[in-house]
């Protein structure tokens, strides 16, 4: 692509984070690019931009070929992975932000973007304005990365931060984050840790060259935390937050997303509401801490606008590190035998009734409290029994990594 000429960018999508970009673009003074047409759903919705700009036909924009970059900020995965594929499919490079599009159809995605030879770049899919996974890819190259660690959810900070500084009501909090545009359209996703395994997926192919399926990786949410639990972790010195973890043990890693009692000063503890941060490890350069707004139009739609000045350079991801794994592994990308899942966990877990405990493979147990209001014990599990209770709405028990 040329650096001089002006940039028109074919968009789909024009909420919260379409918008953001549309804000970005047009107070930035560096970048020649403008948006030439918009791709939305709705006919009936006040717009911002004048209407001669929007079509509801997306062959207006895929079809006339037209636009140099195809930018894809919808909310349906499925129909995003659609458009996604026919513009790679005819050449042009795309620019996106949907961690469970990308997530879930990640070996194709790569597969389609190596054969037609374009790009395909998303950092706004994971830390929102932070910019964590070009730096993965190139600055860690060749740095033995040990691990990664981090909060990927902004509606979750912001509900934890909140119940714990407000002693606000859950439910409140989480209407708040949906009215300023933090949450998914689904909140589901955000609460039950999904939202936040989508884009762990994502930063586990940047650090170690590994794709996983994401109903391969377990996650257990907030969406069962109470205030009992934040003034335990208050009493105890830390506080709740839900974290992302990939780490490399031997030739194996472990990835998952659990709720974790983060200790007093460290960097985790000291993110707050809806900002994000990624903790990463390297063997060399020991730890290192990523932060910034996480969600949100403006912060997400500032990494958009990153991507697509990227491109005016050429830029693309390397893939560096999964194609050397690839050639390790005759030329497959099945990488569920290098997920670690054999382990051991020290959990908080808050129960009603003994019962619900059942599905789990408790080692020991080397604490356990009763009362009226609240019932927990702290307790070595195997990890691998905590699929049993994943991603069942039915389940009520807060589980919680004591580190
Ligand atoms: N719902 C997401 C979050 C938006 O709260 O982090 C940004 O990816």
């Amino acid at each position: 692509m040329s650096t001089n000429k002006n940039i028109s960018i074919g968009l789909f999508g024009f909420g919260c984070v379409g918008q953001g970009l549309y804000d970005v673009l047009s107070n930035s003074q560096g970048l020649k690019a403008s948006i030439d047409k918009i791709c939305v759903k709705s006919k009936n919705k006040d717009r911002k931009v004048d209407m001669s700009f929007f079509t509801w036909d997306k062959n207006v924009i895929l079809s006339e070929k037209k636009h140099d970059v195809i930018v894809e900020l919808i909310d349906n995965a499925d129909e995003a992975f659609a458009i996604v594929k026919e513009a790679i499919e005819n050449g042009v490079s795309v620019v996106t932000a949907n961690k469970k599009m990308l997530a879930e159809n990640f070996e194709t995605l790569y597969k389609l973007q190596e054969e037609h030879k374009v790009a395909l770049i998303y950092e706004g899919s994971a830390g929102g304005s932070i910019p964590i996974i070009r730096n993965l890819e190139e600055y860690y190259d060749n740095e033995l990365l040990t691990g990664i660690k981090g909060i990927l959810n902004g509606t979750c900070n912001y509900i934890l931060t909140r119940m714990e500084l407000e002693n606000k009501d859950y439910s409140e909090i989480l209407k708040d984050a949906q009215a300023v545009g933090f949450a998914e359209s689904d909140p589901w996703l955000d609460v039950a840790g999904f939202d936040t395994k989508y884009k762990l997926v994502l930063l586990t192919v940047h650090s170690f060259g590994i794709i996983l399926k994401p109903d391969q990786v377990l996650n257990l949410g907030i969406n069962t935390v109470s205030y009992d639990d934040i003034l335990y972790a208050k009493r105890h010195g830390y506080r709740i937050k839900l974290i992302a973890r990939a780490e490399k043990i031997n030739d194996k890693v472990r990835v998952f997303v659990l709720p974790h009692f983060v200790p007093k000063d460290t960097d985790l503890y000291n993110t707050l509401y809806e900002y994000n941060a990624v903790e990463v490890e390297g063997a060399f350069s020991c730890k290192q801490t990523f932060t910034g707004k996480g969600a949100g139009a403006h912060p997400t739609g500032s990494a958009v606008l990153s991507d697509i000045s990227a491109l005016t350079y050429d830029y693309k991801y390397a893939y560096k590190k999964l194609k050397s794994l690839k050639n390790k592994f005759n030329g497959s990308y099945e990488a569920l035998h290098l997920l670690d899942k054999d382990f051991t966990l020290k959990l908080y877990i808050r129960f009603k009734d003994k019962e619900e405990l059942k599905e789990l493979d408790i080692v020991d147990i080397e604490e356990e409290y009763k009362s009226a209001a609240t019932n927990y014990i702290i307790a070595n599990v195997k990890f691998n029994s905590l699929f049993n209770i994943y991603n069942k709405p039915e389940n009520k028990l807060f589980v919680c990594v004591v580190e």
